[in-house]
């Protein structure tokens, strides 16, 4: 399974790098509004951190303006995946794109039928965002549990990337099912390393050392 972060904030990709799990980064307007930088430079920047696909939303929503812009885009960096939103133009864009080498991420996925419209057109990623349908009372991993079955049937080569990820179980889930990524937010990655047990054992053991280091001492003095 591949992890990637949703984020484009440079604090928080060049930590998650450190901690040498990282395989990419997912980036959308909102998450590149928050960051106030240009946003050229700020890709540029992230393609220099992070070693693997690094995806980049265009804005415009006819055929000619997205193609425009994903030329652009790719020309930043190679690790750059174009993310094109799912609808009528957006198919066309990917299925044009990708004759030109060009990789498409496409995104706004909510149910299974965006997601084979998007497999034929030859999106290199798929992007079903599990919490937003969580968020209006549908169940955003079966919608996983659907696409990852549907491909599997019919073996397109498209990854389905889980996106809109609010908590571990999402991840733990997608790992069950086979997804080939999970992007997620800095503070959901902080959460999958985190489990009380292992901070007390670790602070019991290191009690147990103090205490006989301190007990051989004694022992060597009298
Ligand atoms: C996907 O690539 C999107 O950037 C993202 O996962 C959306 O998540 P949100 O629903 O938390 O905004």
């Amino acid at each position: 399974m591949k992890i990637f972060l949703d984020t484009a904030n440079i604090d928080e990709i060049k930590e998650a790098v450190s901690w040498g799990i990282l395989d990419g980064v997912t980036t959308n307007p909102s998450l590149v509004a928050k960051e106030k930088r240009d946003f050229k430079e700020l890709l540029q920047e992230i393609c220099s951190i992070v070693d693997g696909d690094v995806s980049a939303e265009v804005i415009s929503t006819d055929f000619e303006g997205m193609v425009k812009e994903a030329r652009e885009l790719v020309k930043i960096s190679d690790n750059i995946i174009v993310k094109i939103p799912l609808i009528k133009d957006g198919l066309k864009a990917v299925k044009f794109l990708k004759s030109e080498g060009i990789r498409a991420n496409v995104t706004l996925c909510f149910s299974p039928t965006q997601a084979i419209l998007a497999a034929k057109a030859g999106a290199y990623y798929i992007s079903p965002f599990v919490g937003r349908l969580d968020d209006i009372s549908s169940d955003g991993m079966s919608l996983i549990r659907q696409i990852v079955q549907i491909y599997k049937n019919y073996n397109f080569e498209t990854k389905v990337l889980v996106a809109s990820v609010r908590h571990p179980m999402h991840v733990v889930e997608a790992g069950l099912i086979g997804a080939d990524v999970v992007t997620m937010p800095f503070k959901v990655l902080e959460q999958l390393i985190k489990h009380p047990l292992t901070d007390i054992g670790l602070e019991r053991f290191l009690q147990d050392w103090k205490k006989a280091q301190a007990e051989l001492k004694l022992e060597k003095v009298s």
